[in-house]
């Protein structure tokens, strides 16, 4: 026989299905009752009359056939458990921190650091907050800065690493301010509310230097880390060769410490950590940790969550796995675009983001067109994303409203959970709603809370 190479190009989801979960079929009409009773609000909806669930990467994705065993055989014991040491040990390979704290989820790690430094009348930089890590800066009396790059404001254009900081506005806003008066300074890999993008190694790297300058520690907020080494490894010269973890190692290498969501690239349902080397710091943080979470050697987990994240930080570092999550949604990303439906490019590492604004002009930003284009979504195709506009942002302080900077619709992706034909089937579904948009009109707000109004305002057509 000679058979000469095959080099597909069809990207295999490196995984077969072992254990299968049903998804919602409905009738259009169906789908119209659920979200009137819904108040024209997705996050209102009940989860079993969804097809296809993107409101968020977070905590949805499926545990591997070893992440199940590993729980069955969990000590649970309340303090000193062998899971925990499993799972202290993987933080500590992985990062290279030495002060593990287990939190039951991201912002409680956030909770902890933030109340255990002191942040009063002080600001705190990063590249784009995360709406938990901001409210937590916040609520320890602090300013929350982004500073993303100029290149990460732009949604249109393409760029390698559009989730860096702006280190430029850093180095302005320490000489503003002065050092003493900056706590601490974060990065988000990958930049979550800047489009899933990522931060370069370079990017990181001088942001140490900047720091370290000036006496400040730098944290990551690192719940997609090995997406992020992902990109680095795809896109940075230099890293072709490198496994992830060995960019992991670096780009923490960089840091002081890290808050992390165990639900996102832990891969597990549940979970989190907080791990830096400052061992003063760390015992200010344990001391507030067991009054909010638990004994520092569980935190708000049981054994079985740290047993599924020991192992899922490892599985999320698998490079054929990730090269299928970042395909997959690159392979939606370019069908969308050769449609002339406007998204934010490139696709991002957990998520695509489509320019509602863009392509909705019809539709006032007060009459919020990426809320619009959500419920669209799922009328016609059972499909939930989640907005990011003007609903979720646009409130002000005052009951006074401002558009956002941009009105997106993002499409979060579950880990694991989806394979081609759910891809497929969402591009046929988003082609022919850009083909109807101009169907898709307005909403209005009858009803909302004060803060974060989005999870539970009701809304009409108007
Ligand atoms: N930081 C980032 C960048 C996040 O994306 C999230 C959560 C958190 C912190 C908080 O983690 O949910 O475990 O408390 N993001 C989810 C999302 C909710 O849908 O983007 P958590």
């Amino acid at each position: 026989m000679n058979l000469k190479d095959f080099t597909p190009r069809t990207i295999v989801e490196p995984f077969r299905i072992r254990s299968v979960e049903p998804i919602g079929f409905t009738t259009r009409q169906e789908r119209k009752k659920a979200l009137e009773a819904a108040g024209y609000n997705p996050f209102l909806l009940r989860a079993e009359d969804i097809l296809i669930d993107l409101l968020t990467d977070s905590g949805t994705g499926a545990m591997s056939s070893s992440q199940w065993a590993a729980m069955l055989a969990s000590d649970e014991s309340y303090a000193g458990a062998r899971s925990y040491f499993k799972f202290e040990r993987a933080v500590r390979e992985i990062t290279g921190f030495t002060e593990v704290m287990p939190t039951h989820q991201g912002r409680a790690a956030e909770h902890i650091l933030f109340h255990s430094i002191d942040g009063a009348g002080r600001v705190i930089p990063n590249n784009t907050h995360f709406d938990t890590t901001r409210a937590h800066v916040e609520n320890c009396g602090a300013e929350a800065r982004d500073l993303p790059s100029p290149e990460g404001r732009d949604p249109a254009t393409p760029a390698p690493f559009k989730g860096d900081m702006d280190l430029a506005a850093l180095n302005a806003l320490i000489d503003e301010k002065g050092a003493e008066n900056i706590p601490l300074i974060m990065l988000t890999v990958t930049n979550n509310s800047g489009g899933g993008q990522p931060v370069s190694m370079g990017n990181i790297r001088q942001a140490s230097q900047v720091a370290k300058k000036h006496g400040i520690p730098l944290f990551l907020d690192a719940c997609r880390f090995a997406e992020n080494c992902w990109f680095i490894k795809s896109r940075e010269p230099g890293y072709k060769s490198r496994s992830i973890h060995e960019i992991a190692l670096e780009m923490f290498s960089y840091a002081d410490g890290c808050t992390m969501s165990a639900k996102k690239d832990g891969m597990a349902n549940i979970g989190g950590f907080l791990a830096m080397n400052d061992a003063e710091l760390a015992s200010r943080c344990r001391s507030f940790e067991i009054l909010m979470e638990g004994f520092p050697t569980y935190g708000g987990m049981a054994g079985y969550d740290m047993e599924a994240i020991a192992l899922g930080l490892y599985e999320a570092m698998d490079e054929r796995y990730l090269e299928y999550r970042v395909r997959s949604i690159e392979y939606l990303g370019e069908k969308l675009i050769a449609a002339g439906i406007p998204i934010i490019r490139p696709t991002g590492g957990h998520a695509l983001y489509i320019d509602a604004g863009r392509m909705l002009p019809h539709i006032p930003w007060h009459q919020y067109p990426a809320w619009s284009l959500t419920n669209g979504l799922y009328l016609l195709g059972g499909v939930r994303g989640v907005e990011i506009g003007s609903v979720m942002f646009g409130l002000q302080p005052d009951g006074s409203e401002k558009a956002a900077a941009l009105e997106l619709v993002r499409l979060a992706f579950p880990r694991r959970v989806y394979t081609q034909s759910h891809v497929d089937y969402l591009a046929e579904l988003l082609i022919e709603l850009n083909e109807q948009r101009e169907s898709l009109g307005g909403y209005s707000i009858t009803r909302q809370a004060n803060v974060l109004r989005h999870f539970t305002a009701v809304l009409e057509p108007v």
